[in-house]
């Protein structure tokens, strides 16, 4: 075959397992993805898969690269000086690490919800529709029902309802929180991260907060990075193991949570499920 024949039947191969993929329900495909910092590695050659309308919890010890993980997804990583990334990963068949991706669009299409709530130091009524604005919403009757619906889905309308114009800081941290779940909705996007949102509320709040993630399952494809192995069985459909191992931080295990709980592959899987190790 001439070169020009094997970068054909290349491009066309690509093209038809993407398609395939797509009818298959995959949104986020990862190949070979290395992270590593002046430090060193970071993750090392890991690849996954994640399907549309999933929650996957990532789980695993500290240090194991799962923020890192969640970072690449929308080039967060471009942020951290001296970070090198290689790899591919492709969202909705659209490449994330192509040089000339369009990161604004990308993090539109990627909402990322924090560990400590981050509200704008502006009004609740603001912190939704500033992002809203800036990405070509300007009709104020849309911003107003988009704003009640998404303030609704994550259960403080009733709460907020009557003080739209006052101060996202007055919040209690898990109002706060929800109000950047909120925040990150009325962008639609077609992937949410999340790390380890739920890690520095109280149980309380952390339970409605972790409730109305659980809700977003059937709408919104989310991986949530947890140390909370109760919170993963509770609402993630598949779990993912990372694991620090020669150095680096990899994937050791990927499936139904069910089966990573009750009837893990790997012993360090097992180990870190039953608290032996991690
Ligand atoms: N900005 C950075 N510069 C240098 N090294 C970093 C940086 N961020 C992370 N690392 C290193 O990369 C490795 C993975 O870190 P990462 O934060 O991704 O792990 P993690 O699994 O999220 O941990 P945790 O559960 O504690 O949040 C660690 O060894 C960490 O020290
Ligand atoms: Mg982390």
């Amino acid at each position: 075959m001439t070169l020009e024949l094997i970068e054909s039947y290349d491009l066309a191969r690509n093209f038809l397992d993407q398609t395939e993929d797509m009818a298959d329900g995959l949104l986020v495909d990862v190949r070979n993805l290395s992270v590593r910092y002046s430090s060193g590695y970071a993750l090392r050659d890991v690849s996954a898969r994640f399907k549309k309308g999933r929650i996957t919890a990532l789980v695993g010890p500290s240090g194991c690269g799962k923020t890192s993980f969640l970072n690449c997804l929308n080039r967060m990583t471009d942020l951290i000086p001296g970070c090198e990334v290689s790899g591919r990963i492709s969202i909705g068949g659209e490449s994330v690490t192509d040089p000339s991706t369009d990161l604004q669009r990308l993090r539109r299409r990627v909402g990322m919800i924090f560990q400590r709530p981050n509200p704008f130091p502006l009004s609740i009524r603001q912190n939704i529709q500033l992002a809203l604005r800036e990405h070509g919403t300007t009709e104020q009757e849309q911003l107003e029902t988009i704003t009640q619906r998404v303030l609704t889905d994550v259960g403080l309308w009733g709460e907020v309802s009557g003080r739209l114009d006052g101060s996202a800081r007055d919040l209690s941290g898990g109002q706060a929180q929800r109000l950047c779940l909120a925040r990150a909705l009325a962008l639609e996007p077609e992937l949410l991260l999340m790390d380890e949102p739920c890690s520095a509320l109280d149980p309380i709040a952390s339970e409605k907060v972790e409730q109305h993630i659980a809700s977003l399952g059937e709408h919104y494809t989310v991986l949530i990075v947890t140390h909370n192995l109760g919170q993963a069985k509770r609402i993630a459909d598949e779990t993912i193991v990372f694991w620090v191992s020669e150095g680096a931080g990899r994937i050791v295990e990927q499936g139904r949570t069910e089966q990573i709980f009750d009837s893990p592959t790997e012993a360090v899987t097992a180990d870190y499920v039953t608290g032996r190790a991690g």
